[in-house]
């Protein structure tokens, strides 16, 4: 799967390379002795690869501190013979590599960080660090990315154009009062000097089958957004509701009227999905809550449907408010936008995708709800990003089939 993978992003970028220079879609071929010498490299690295892909599982660090990560894959670009670039957004590494042959520049992307969370797996290779872990396959991303580094740099006198190898810290969030991930990489020139012309990037995805890949031209996931509100009511004894103003009666109505705005408000065709996540209100069971605090997010793939939720929102909140005679403060904080698949650079990866998994291992998916900041590159250049199935023979999905369409 490892080396199919590898395989697949060293096609693509080949690919992606001919799309750039204007071949058409479906016109662009691969050299037959080019892909030859891509399996013969594959080959020669595997066993690097799993090694590599051992020791980032093992030391896994956390967003905007992956310092250790940084080294090793700046030490492993440099060894190949590429422009490295260190501490791009933070800690984020930068690899050019120089095709002999003029051309344009295309770019992969993947992201460093692991999460906070206790790994309790018992294989040899399991995390060293307590109480973090590459519980998102970013340790995957990161060697998948070196993987085709390494092979690329072996085929560089056919390669016409740059490969930029983007390693991205902090995809996961950033620490309080942080800067960082793709807003801060775009913003310090990564798509710059040399230009990229097109971008691509995989997820490991729980859900698909180890072996197949899906994909969807168009959206892929949602825009992400945060929310919090806190309703202001007035304390008073349990047994004297006249004297209070109840905080919590009133969040009750406010979360189900912010309800229906999705199930009222919003084209039914169109995906949104509102949730409050945290909720948090009240001092003692005798006394009427003065304040609910309440925290959510706001997902889309659309943004008309978007702009328009926090202000019915608004609307909601300060309507029910009022008319209890309570007060409020609502703070929205647009995330990431929803992440678009660039239809014809989907149409020209496609063929490389399906040679490299083997015919019938490609799934279409539908788009998902939740988000990736991969979104903020591909607002600026086409993109492609697509979901590696990672799932274990014989396991059950943790997923409904209904997600999928075979394609
Ligand atoms: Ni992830």
């Amino acid at each position: 799967m490892f080396c199919r993978m590898v395989k697949f992003i060293s096609c693509c970028l080949l690919t992606l390379i001919s799309f750039s220079l204007g071949t058409a879609a479906d016109q662009v071929i691969l050299d037959s002795k080019l892909t030859q010498s891509v399996d013969q490299e594959i080959e020669k690295n595997r066993a690097e690869m799993i090694k590599i892909r051992r020791f980032l599982h093992m030391n896994p660090e956390l967003s905007n501190r992956e310092l250790e990560t940084a080294k090793l894959i700046a030490s492993k670009l440099s060894s190949l013979g590429l422009e490295v670039k260190t501490r791009v957004a933070g800690t984020g590494v930068v690899g050019l590599l120089r095709g002999t042959l003029p051309g344009p520049t295309v770019a992969i992307r993947a992201d460093m960080d692991a999460l906070p969370i206790q790994e309790l797996n018992t294989f040899p290779y399991r995390s060293l660090n307590p109480g973090v872990m590459h519980a998102c396959g970013h340790d995957l991303h990161m060697t998948i990315a070196l993987g085709a580094a390494m092979v690329l740099s072996k085929v560089k006198d056919n390669i016409r154009g740059q490969v930029k190898f983007i390693f991205q810290p902090a995809e996961e969030g950033l620490p309080p009062d942080e800067e960082g991930g793709a807003a801060l990489m775009i913003k310090e020139g990564v798509l710059e000097n040399p230009p990229v012309r097109a971008v691509f990037a995989l997820h490991v995805w729980p859900e698909l089958e180890t072996g197949t890949a899906g994909y969807a031209s168009g959206y892929l996931m949602a825009s992400s957004d945060n929310f919090i509100l806190t309703i202001k009511g007035k304390g008073a004894h349990a047994a004297r509701p006249q004297e209070g103003i109840d905080a919590i009666v009133l969040a009750a109505e406010v979360i189900n009227n912010l309800q229906t705005i999705i199930s009222r408000s919003i084209d039914p065709v169109e995906p949104a999905v509102l949730t409050i996540g945290k909720i948090q209100g009240g001092t003692k069971a005798n006394i009427i809550a003065e304040k609910v605090e309440m925290e959510g997010t706001v997902r889309t793939l659309n943004d008309t449907v978007r702009d328009k939720i926090p202000v019915l929102m608004e609307n909601v909140i300060k309507g029910i408010t009022k008319s209890y005679g309570a007060s409020y403060s609502f703070r929205y904080e647009k995330g990431t936008p929803p992440l678009y698949n660039h239809p014809d650079l989907v149409q020209a990866l496609l063929p490389a995708l399906e040679s490299a998994l083997g015919p019938e291992r490609l799934v279409a998916v539908k788009p998902q709800m939740v988000a990736e900041d991969f979104a903020l590159l591909a607002e600026k250049v086409p993109a492609f990003m697509f979901l590696l199935g990672v799932k274990s023979p014989g396991l059950a999905s943790t997923a409904p089939q209904s997600l999928f369409q075979s394609r």
